[in-house]
């Protein structure tokens, strides 16, 4: 989503921002723009529809040279995703870039259109720009002007902004949409995400809810949401610039679905004794609190949010503790009735997901137990505004369809319900060690689903020609086929939808004929008997099946059925491991069409706005 990038330093800043948004390009957008106080003394602009590239080569026609600036990668809320919408949005002599909705912008335009104001774009922020612009009459400093403008914005922003009447500094402003400040020697720098800087700094000072910042080139001054003064901690990060490559992979989703053996290794570590769940691993209060305990309530959006469905399978029949799984985007809205002892725990892979966010704000409000972040990002507000936390250990996931994310958070997931079922004792015996026996052997079981890469790449070209199709699945495989219906619709654009195999003959039946590939995830369980009745509806009507089955599952090929042998392994993990082929299977259909794998098209890394 949006991206923010601002430098003041004594040397040439232009390439530094294009850097920095060349390095936020994997989170989604449909324009850039940058904004430079030149060396000439003047404030100039260029902006681009569509990739950094277009704006990178449209600088090299007319450079801007100077010393400070902001640059933006913008997602289109507000109007189409075009030059005049892109950022930075001007207003007299300042530049204004924005992340997040200003929801009251159009009752704001209408009074600053009546104060003379003449609007040039569709955004909601040009709106901020003539604000502020307005507010300098009154307030010539431009720090005390923002905290003045910033008091009439309803919504979510990140901003930055420069002025060529006080060019020896970037303001910035954050609520509701992450800023982090970069320090370097003798110059400073702002950004949305640490990665847009980690090539000019390792040093960084995150902004907290309500902060403003003044950047200048030898200090940085922040104010808290009540104006006072304030520090903030300065981080450092030794672990080098994360090298955001490929290696010998075509795409970053592949490589990234490639690496799950060794990520999903890495989350369990540490994490298990001989045969138990180290319960702290969720905190050094985790154990007392767990104990109390009564119910769950999983909060979390796409892909995320399907992880915390199987949870609820495990949660249940596990741990015994009934659970609640719902999208943040409705629960944030909702009149909810919090049962007394609920743990609310919500799942990100990003750990800024808004309305995920949100969500967890109102449930401090609400009376749960405590709050729990699952999450894949240590830094991020998700993880910074929970009460315990268990960090996934993907690494930095590029493509913007979740891969390797979701099959750490079902680790964590499981890890979640093995320890709540070890300290309120309502794991059966055995259940515990058997299964952190097994999820010792996942990584090999996953390297093994892997090695099916090319079988799965042949399948997708049944997949070419079609526009829809339908997942199946029963039990915690249900989740899964809704994983693996949105991944193949964000990649590849075809239609897909997914049912509880048992609906099928409740209506989506009628869809089906001889154009309608049906996808199925069959691993050997009690279910099985009554998933492969479900196939025969689909046969009978000309439906062609792709079914992924366990080895011992006893499915064969035949005419319109496709049957790919999955490793065998103990049904509680199933649901991780058959993630792995539809991961593959949309990828392949994806690539025979021809898309943009990594970037698809309106999506967006990590949603920021609501
Ligand atoms: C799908 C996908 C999205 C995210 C969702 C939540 O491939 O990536 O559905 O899962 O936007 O994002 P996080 O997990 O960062 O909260």
């Amino acid at each position: 989503m949006c991206g923010i990038v601002g430098a003041v330093a004594e040397r040439n800043v232009t390439a530094i921002l294009l850097e920095g948004l060349k390095r936020l390009e994997y989170r989604g957008y449909d324009s850039a723009g940058v904004a430079v106080f030149t060396n000439a003394g003047k404030l100039e602009r260029m902006r681009r529809p569509g990739k950094v590239a277009e704006l990178e080569q449209a600088l090299l026609g007319e450079p801007l040279v100077g010393r400070l600036g902001i640059a933006h990668t913008r997602w289109a809320t507000h109007g189409a995703p075009c030059e005049r919408n892109a950022h930075p949005h001007f207003s007299g002599d300042l530049a204004v870039v924005h992340n997040g909705i200003i929801e009251n912008h159009e009752v704001l335009r209408e009074q600053l259109k009546g104060l003379g104001y003449v609007f040039t774009s569709d955004t909601d922020t040009e709106v901020i720009a003539h604000l502020l612009n307005h507010k300098l009459k009154d307030h010539s400093d431009l720090t005390t002007a923002l905290k003045a403008t910033v008091k009439e914005l309803h919504g979510a922003y990140g901003l930055a902004v420069i002025s060529a009447s006080q060019p020896d500094r970037v303001v910035a402003a954050r609520s509701g949409s992450p800023l982090v400040i970069g320090l370097g020697l003798g110059e400073n720098f702002l950004a949305s995400d640490q990665l847009a800087l980690r090539q000019v700094t390792d040093r960084f000072m995150y902004l907290e809810e309500g902060d403003i910042a003044d950047i200048r080139r030898e200090s940085v001054s922040i104010w808290d949401v009540d104006g006072n003064p304030v520090e903030r901690e300065a981080v450092q990060y030794r672990d080098g610039a994360e090298a955001a490559d490929k290696g010998e992979f075509r795409h970053f989703m592949l490589k990234e679905i490639h690496e799950q053996p060794s990520v999903v290794q890495r989350t369990l570590e540490g994490r298990l004794s001989q045969n138990q769940v180290l319960v702290n691993a969720f905190g050094p209060q985790a154990a007392e609190l767990f104990a109390k305990v009564r119910n769950v309530q999983i909060v979390a959006c796409g892909t995320s949010y399907h992880a915390g469905m199987v949870a609820r399978y495990w949660l249940e029949e596990l741990a015994g503790i009934p659970c609640q799984v719902e999208v943040a985007s409705e629960f944030r809205y909702r009149k909810v009735v919090v049962q007394p002892d609920t743990l609310f725990v919500t799942i990100s892979q990003s750990g800024e997901t808004a309305d995920t966010l949100a969500a967890l704000r109102n449930a401090k409000e609400l009376g749960f137990l405590a709050s729990l972040a699952i999450c894949n990002v240590s830094i991020s507000s998700l993880v910074r505004e929970s009460d315990l936390t268990l960090l996934t250990q993907a690494g930095r996931e590029i493509g913007v369809a979740s891969t390797k994310a979701f099959t750490t958070q079902l680790v964590g997931l499981l890890l979640l319900t093995l320890s709540l079922g070890q300290v309120r004792g309502t794991l059966a015996a055995g259940v515990e060690a058997t299964l952190v026996e097994e999820l010792r052997r996942l990584p090999t079981r996953l390297g093994e689903a892997l090695a099916m890469d090319s079988t799965v790449e042949k399948v997708a070209e049944l997949f070419a020609d079609k526009n829809h199709t339908l997942f199946l699945g029963r039990g915690a495989q249900y989740p899964v086929a809704m994983e693996g219906s949105l991944k193949l619709k964000e990649i590849s654009y075809i239609h897909a939808e997914a049912y509880p195999a048992g609906e099928l003959k409740h209506g989506p039946l009628a869809l089906v004929d001889d154009d309608m590939p049906v996808v199925t995830v069959a691993p050997n369980n009690e279910l099985l008997e009554k998933l492969k009745s479900n196939l025969q509806e689909v046969r009978a009507r000309g439906g062609q099946l792709i079914v992924f089955a366990d080895e011992k599952a006893g499915m064969v090929n035949g005419e319109g059925t496709h049957v790919i042998n999955m490793p065998h392994i103990h049904d509680t993990l199933s649901p991780i491991l058959y993630t792995i082929p539809l991961q593959l299977l949309s990828y392949y259909v994806a690539v025979l069409k021809g898309t943009d794998v990594d970037q698809p098209r309106n999506l967006a890394k990590s949603v920021t706005v609501e």
